[in-house]
């Protein structure tokens, strides 16, 4: 049956798109992908990977014969009617999304009655309908439009493919959206099929409302912090409620990430410029930047001034699991500090070289425990595997002070304690 699969083309070899690339590899299709960065189409052809996935590298090499690299759109548009396009879509200074790829993209389109784009990158509501205004205008009004949001999470995002909660297409009824309900159908998801503009929303929408559960255990954190109680148990109570679930429950520093700060403030925008001000974002965007802050206070509420005192940051990554680096809470936190006076060292396992190109005077260590050489105070930022393992007895002997704040409740409060450190989590009474 693999031969009956339809060959499909990917436009863009990023996060998304390589791993829908190598997900619809897996499942028989020959893919054809295209990117206009031909140091990373050199790198993919001799088969190396340009981003840090788990099982994204041995995934690529176990499909390798159905997959094509290209800086060239030609051999894509002869063999396949499907364009996916996961171009980045990053934000602007003012918060909206940057269309420049995406526009490219529509502009390097040729006249065809037998190709669609099939729109994976995360765009504005009305994208759709611009993009296909465009191509009328343009005698093009034969290329069909799918809007098909992709969910996946990085770390997670083979596996987030394979077995997606949901698959949605939005499109015109044509025979370019059935043909993408096919291409997912072994997956066996459950389907919603929409328009263009709702399935554009359902995306924006999602990313808003988990930032929101976010930002609202965040809030319960604080508040316990007030009063005493363990937002860990607080959690786990609300968790097994059906109604509210027990994912994205998980207190910390603040969501970081190229998806969730991009995404919240485009749907704020995007809402008020047509005429709506959404409230309850404001205050998601708000308690997202003061949560950063807290750890400044809670440092110096140890340590009194941070003026020439030593701070290890264990993990930069926005969470665990990636090298990605990007709105990252672990840069305003290393900024503020230095503002306050203080000295920064670091330890991420895999993100340093990223970290590296957005962060200055920071000491990087290529341990853990030689990040923690000479420190005043921790705080833990990323919840790497690894830290739970350390040695925290050697790190006592090797750091200057006592204090370990936990941005992610992710330590053994007892075992620290036991090493003589004092211990602070966050939402966990004090
Ligand atoms: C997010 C969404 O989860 C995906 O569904 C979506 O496809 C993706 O954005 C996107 O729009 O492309 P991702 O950015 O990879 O995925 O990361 P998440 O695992 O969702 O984490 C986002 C941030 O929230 C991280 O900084 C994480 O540490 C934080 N977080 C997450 C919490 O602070 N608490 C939680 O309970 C969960």
């Amino acid at each position: 049956s693999q031969s009956q699969r339809e060959p499909i083309a990917v436009i863009g070899t990023g996060y998304v798109g390589l791993v829908t690339a190598a997900g619809f590899a897996e499942l028989g299709n020959e893919v054809w992908c295209v990117d206009i960065d031909a140091s990373k189409i050199d790198l993919l052809n001799r088969g190396e990977i340009p981003i840090y996935e788990p099982g994204l590298a041995e995934s690529i090499a176990a499909n390798r014969e159905r997959l094509h690299f290209s800086t060239e759109l030609g051999p894509a548009l002869e063999h396949a009617r499907l364009l996916f396009v996961a171009v980045g879509t990053p934000p602007t200074y003012s918060g909206d999304a940057d269309l420049s790829a995406v526009h490219a993209v529509v502009d390097a389109m040729p006249a065809s009655d037998r190709h669609a784009l099939v729109m994976k990158s995360t765009v504005p509501v009305g994208t759709g309908d611009s993009i296909k205004r465009a191509f009328a205008t343009r005698g093009k009004d034969g290329f069909r439009y799918v809007s098909c949001p992709e969910f996946l999470k990085e770390g997670s995002a083979l596996a987030d493919f394979r077995h997606p909660d949901r698959v949605v297409v939005g499109d015109d009824g044509d025979w370019a959206g059935q043909a993408v309900v096919d291409l997912y159908a072994p997956l066996g998801a459950p389907l919603v099929r929409t328009d263009i503009r709702s399935a554009e929303m359902v995306k924006l929408a999602s990313n808003a409302f988990l930032a929101t559960k976010i930002s609202f255990i965040n809030e319960i954190a604080n508040v316990c912090e007030e009063t005493g109680a363990d937002v860990e148990e607080v959690a786990r109570g609300m968790g097994l409620d059906a109604r509210i679930g027990e994912k994205f429950l998980r207190p910390g520093i603040g969501y970081g990430g190229s998806c969730f700060p991009k995404d919240v403030s485009a749907l704020k925008l995007l809402a008020g410029n047509s005429g709506y001000h959404f409230q309850l974002l404001n205050a998601v965007i708000e308690v997202n930047e003061l949560q950063k802050r807290r750890v400044i206070r809670k440092l110096q509420k140890h340590l009194g001034t941070l003026v020439g005192k030593r701070v290890a940051l264990l993990g930069l990554a926005f969470k665990a699991n990636t090298d990605d680096m990007r709105e990252a809470s672990s840069l305003v936190l290393a900024s503020r500090l230095q503002g306050e006076g203080a000295l920064v060292s670091a330890y991420d396992p895999l993100a340093e070289t990223e970290a590296r190109k957005l962060m200055t005077g920071v000491d990087f260590a290529d341990s853990a425990l030689g990040a923690l050489e000479q420190a005043d105070a921790v705080v833990l930022v990323t919840e790497w595997a690894e830290f739970k393992e350390l040695d925290w007895k050697a790190a006592a002997e090797r750091m200057a002070g006592t204090v370990v704040i936990d941005g992610r409740n992710h330590l053994d409060a007892g075992e620290l304690a036991a090493a003589g450190f004092t211990y602070e989590g966050v939402g966990r009474g004090t």
